[in-house]
């Protein structure tokens, strides 16, 4: 049944679904990378796809920037479309010791100063973390392709222009890798409704510094974070 936000008939997703926050970006996902790709849904402009990859069917959508708008997109996937695997592919801002541009970051934990997983738990503090299969088999296809990755946690944001300044000495002191704004609200709806999900994100800009890439260079560590997507699904559904 289309929901208030998706347009799809049933059974129009595949089980997994990779997911950039631009819409024009799953477009593109669908165009470069996967075979047979049709046009599923167009809500508000919000793309979505389904093709296969290596004969696995997949689909990608929009998401839109920000937990509320993820966290809409993700729960009617899952709760309507019975998606089970839900891999995030986007940018994030590097703040960790170490990290630079075009990084890969593989987030095995989303830290959030969004109130939505405690909303879900209580009040109490839920560990949002990745599904364990899917990160052990990104982070194996990243080393299959030659691409450096870094796995730990990430800061899901609710806030891009965030007035605090203590933020980014907090978030270094605690070894937090980078900052985006999705992570921890997909794993808060993948664990409420039993499914999988993985956050990847290139290193668009540093935020120590405001040293970012450029188009050409986005373009291509987004390709490379796109196959790795793709090939961690295909190994962990063998
Ligand atoms: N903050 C939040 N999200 C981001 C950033 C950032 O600095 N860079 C890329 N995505």
């Amino acid at each position: 049944m289309p929901t208030p936000h998706i347009s799809a008939e049933p059974g129009a997703f595949a089980e997994a679904v990779l997911l950039p926050g631009d819409p024009l970006r799953a477009r593109y996902i669908a165009e470069q990378f996967l075979d047979d790709a049709h046009e599923v849904t167009a809500v508000r402009n919000m793309l979505g796809f389904t093709g296969a990859y290596r004969g696995m069917p997949v689909s990608v959508m929009g998401t839109g920037m920000g937990i509320p708008s993820a966290s809409i997109y993700a729960t009617e996937l899952v709760k309507e479309y019975g998606v089970r695997r839900l891999v995030r592919v986007g940018s994030c801002g590097g703040v960790g010791e170490g990290i630079g541009l075009r990084d890969v970051v593989l987030a095995a934990g989303a830290c959030t100063d969004s109130q939505v997983n405690r909303a879900r738990y209580g009040g109490q503090d839920f560990a949002a973390i990745a599904d364990f299969a899917l990160l052990r088999a990104a982070a194996d296809a990243a080393d299959r392709a030659g691409v450096a990755v870094r796995v730990g946690n990430v800061h899901s944001a609710d806030l891009f222009y965030d007035p605090r300044s203590t933020q980014l000495d907090m978030f270094r002191r605690m070894g937090v890798l980078a900052i985006e704004m999705e992570a921890a609200g997909l794993y808060g709806v993948a664990a409420e409704h039993g499914a999988r999900a993985l956050g990847i994100m290139t290193v668009s800009d540093l935020v120590p510094s405001g040293e970012q890439t450029s188009s050409d260079e986005r373009e291509r560590t987004f390709g490379e974070m796109v196959t790795i997507a793709l090939e961690a699904l295909v190994a962990d559904a063998a």
